[in-house]
């Protein structure tokens, strides 16, 4: 995946390293985009993937809107590229200051989660004399069947109106002077969601839910059913895109919109995940009592996701390659970190590594780069962009 020429100038570079691949991420981007446009769809980058001002300058000029969840988020957007017109705000904890800004730029809708912060909402564009745009977040009920970390669609979860309080919302958007426009109805159930079924369920859902708003009188504009799409983590190379054809065409099977309600997507990790990998090198190898270890200069400080939520990323080796497999090494490929979850993966075959050798940790774009720390004060990152 990378070439020789590249690969002798990484070599020049210190690691840890963020490497993105701009072709594979435009190919992405524009792919998922003619598939939306098939179908008249609409895409907003969730931008907590990878907000990376060089990936976001490259997804805003393919033309999609952005999901963000702050205000830094909204500013980095917009800064980069971003439509305001083409922004949804999420979070269950917006602060003042944070649904100030986005009054400010005029973004296209609010995705609330209660009728607390709808009335802060509503309070905050009043005295600013302008008009918010809220779309009402719903919490379908649905097991997106992925890690507990990230499934967020159930009822336990802190997301979404609670029920009872959605009627209390729709009368309190229409009081007079109320400063908010229901434009729409939010859902997202969870992420990296493998089972696709999830899809066809969460359409059904929102069909119930589409109903009931229409039942009073409410044909909202945008249904939006958030994002979700998982990755081919185990074979990044042989399924670099996802196959977006399929997946939008479950929408267009199963959801069933009113004419004129555009829907509207939250894609973040489909979009950018596999265009990124973080670049390291074997420090040291320690032959323990039962296993190898392979001690990367990278740690779950520049990638947290293995420690945090067990997970599995492809690691290669792009310096000692040309070995067949009979002479594989089974290593446990640790980072340098002071703690026991600092592993990103246990029995890796991996040709025989000495110090120095150069290792990818793939499909690191989204997810990645934006949950690292500097925990033991750690170096700041370095990048490679292949243009
Ligand atoms: N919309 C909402 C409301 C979300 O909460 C999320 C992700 C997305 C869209 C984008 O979902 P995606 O298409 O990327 O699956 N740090 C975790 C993932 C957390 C996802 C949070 N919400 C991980 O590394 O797996």
């Amino acid at each position: 995946m990378i070439s020789t020429t590249i690969l002798e100038q990484i070599q020049q570079e210190e690691t840890p390293l963020y490497y993105y691949d701009l072709p594979l991420l435009r190919e992405t981007i524009t792919t998922a985009k003619a598939q939306a446009d098939r179908w008249g769809y609409h895409i907003h980058y969730a931008v907590k993937a990878n907000f990376n001002p060089r990936i976001l300058q490259e997804i805003s000029a393919c033309g999609i809107g952005a999901d963000c969840v702050s205000g830094l988020e909204i500013e980095q957007a917009v800064a980069h590229g971003f439509q305001a017109s083409e922004i949804v705000f999420a979070g269950v904890g917006k602060t003042d200051r944070e649904i100030q800004t986005a009054l400010k730029h005029g973004i296209l809708a609010f995705n609330v989660e209660s009728l607390e912060e709808l009335k802060v909402i509503g309070n905050l564009a009043r005295e600013m004399q302008l008009e918010a745009r809220v779309a009402l977040r719903i919490n379908p009920n649905i097991d997106a069947q992925t890690h507990h970390y990230i499934t967020t669609g159930l009822d336990e979860n802190k997301f979404g109106i609670l029920m009872h309080e959605l009627e209390a919302c729709l009368s309190f958007i229409h009081t007079a002077a109320s400063g908010l426009t229901l434009v729409g109805l939010h859902f997202h159930v969870g992420s990296q969601i493998t089972d696709w079924t999830v899809f066809k369920r969460l359409c059904l859902k929102v069909n119930e839910w589409n109903a009931w708003f229409i039942a009073r009188g409410y044909i909202v504009p945008i249904l939006n059913v958030g994002g979700g799409v998982g990755i081919n983590y185990t074979q990044p190379d042989t399924e670099p895109i996802v196959d977006f054809a399929s997946y939008f065409a479950i929408f267009n099977q199963f959801l069933t919109p009113e004419k004129g309600q555009q829907v509207h997507f939250e894609l973040g990790r489909s979009l950018v995940a596999n265009c990124g990998s973080l670049l390291s090198r074997v420090l040291y190898i320690k032959n323990g009592v039962n296993k190898n270890f392979a001690i990367l200069d990278a740690g779950m400080t520049e990638l947290l996701r293995p420690a945090l939520y067990q997970a599995y990323h492809k690691i290669d080796s792009l310096t000692a390659t040309e070995v067949t497999l009979e002479k594989t090494v089974q290593y446990e490929v640790v980072g340098p970190i002071c703690e026991s979850s600092d592993c990103f993966g246990k029995n890796i075959q991996l040709p025989p590594l000495k110090r120095g050798d150069l290792l990818a940790i793939r499909s690191a774009g989204a997810y990645g780069e934006v949950m690292a720390s500097r925990y033991n004060l750690r170096q700041p990152l370095n990048y490679y962009f292949k243009e």
